[in-house]
């Protein structure tokens, strides 16, 4: 039966109008949506923004048959552009994203007071979970501690009852990102719930098992595939039937950038579950994340990694160890200092 949660997601919509964006009288805020969002989301975000005094502009637009760049040819790439260079905020709710397409480009570099929100493909039944039920004060300090200790460690390893066991060097000159679920200020921000950082490419060795979810080109995987890593690139793939349409759709860009290591994150959001929707899987607390193919030079300067595409694959219950000391065991905190943290979270 479909919940209807038509309370909770008037709650949602405010938390996120008012407590993350932060969005003022008067500021205009675009809501960008296509034919595959959930249009209570879209219509419980416009109401709270207007209940606010603020300008909410809701642009629909047909599902791209891809997203980021892949979404260019089907968008009308020149209007969009324009309205986003003018707006004070985006909430961007589109399932074929637009993050990464020409005009998120454009607006993120000419529109210096834009602060967008990515919730590509949230849904009425996630928003109330993964926003609406969350204590976002209680995380975000959680959030910012495992981000400054992870930040002072030289050496990471990470395991998984599934196989994984990688190790790498973090690049000091590489910063952790934080989603802690503020904003309020100019810039790109992301669903609360997920530190995302940068190893040294090349220190990265091991074996990398995703037994969560792999997107694209997958969703949920029935068996896990298996990734041989040496010096930051996927040298072998194994696994099942799941196994050789990953190999083959990496292959099918004739781009050895796509069997490189971007990036790791940590999931921490209370509330997400294995849904199919990368945005709440890769937040499943205790996982771990790793982003293969294209990063953009702003997150890892001067040039990124060129790539034609990105994807992202999730192990679950992860064990992860900062300079020998250990933060997570099988997905749980163990550090004591964290440990009293998340107490009050639930975990
Ligand atoms: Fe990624």
């Amino acid at each position: 039966m479909t919940k209807l949660y038509e309370y909770e997601l008037f709650k949602s919509a405010n938390i996120l109008m008012r407590d993350m964006l932060k969005l003022k009288p008067d500021e205009t805020i675009v809501i960008t949506a296509d034919t595959e969002s959930d249009e209570r989301v879209v219509n419980a975000a416009a109401a709270a923004a207007f209940a606010l005094d603020a300008k909410p502009l809701v642009i629909w637009t047909p599902s791209p048959r891809g997203v980021g760049k892949a979404a260019d040819p089907m968008l009308p790439v020149e209007a969009l552009t324009a309205v986003l260079c003018e707006v004070d905020a985006w909430v961007e709710f589109n399932n074929q994203w637009l993050l990464y397409s020409t005009p998120f480009e454009i607006a993120m570099e000419k529109n210096k007071k834009l602060r967008y929100l990515c919730l590509v493909g949230m849904n009425a039944d996630m928003m109330v979970r993964v926003i609406g039920r969350i204590n976002i004060q209680l995380l975000s300090e959680f959030l910012h501690k495992v981000a400054d200790m992870t930040a002072r460690a030289k050496h990471v390893r990470i395991t998984t009852p599934a196989g994984t066991d990688l190790e790498f060097d973090n690049e000091p000159g590489y910063r952790v990102s934080c989603d802690d679920g503020d904003a309020s200020q100019p810039g790109i921000h992301m669903l609360i719930g997920q530190i995302s950082w940068i190893p040294r490419f090349e220190s990265i060795n091991g074996t990398l098992v995703f037994d969560g979810t792999v997107l694209p080109p997958l969703g949920h995987l029935k068996e896990p595939i298996v990734l041989k890593i040496e010096k930051g690139r996927v040298i072998d793939i194994k696994g099942g039937s799941q196994a050789i349409e990953f190999k083959t759709w990496l292959e099918s860009f004739n781009d050895p950038n796509m069997f490189r290591l971007a990036h790791v994150s940590y999931g921490f959001n209370p509330e997400a579950k294995l849904s199919g929707n990368v945005l709440e899987d890769e937040r499943v607390w205790g996982c771990t994340e790793w982003g293969l193919g294209y990063l953009s030079p702003m997150d890892a300067p001067p040039d990124g990694i060129p790539a034609k595409s990105h994807c992202d694959g999730i192990c679950l219950n992860s064990t992860v160890l900062l300079d020998g000391v250990k933060v997570l065991e099988n997905g749980r905190v163990v550090q004591p200092e964290l440990m009293e943290m998340v107490k009050d979270l639930g975990f």
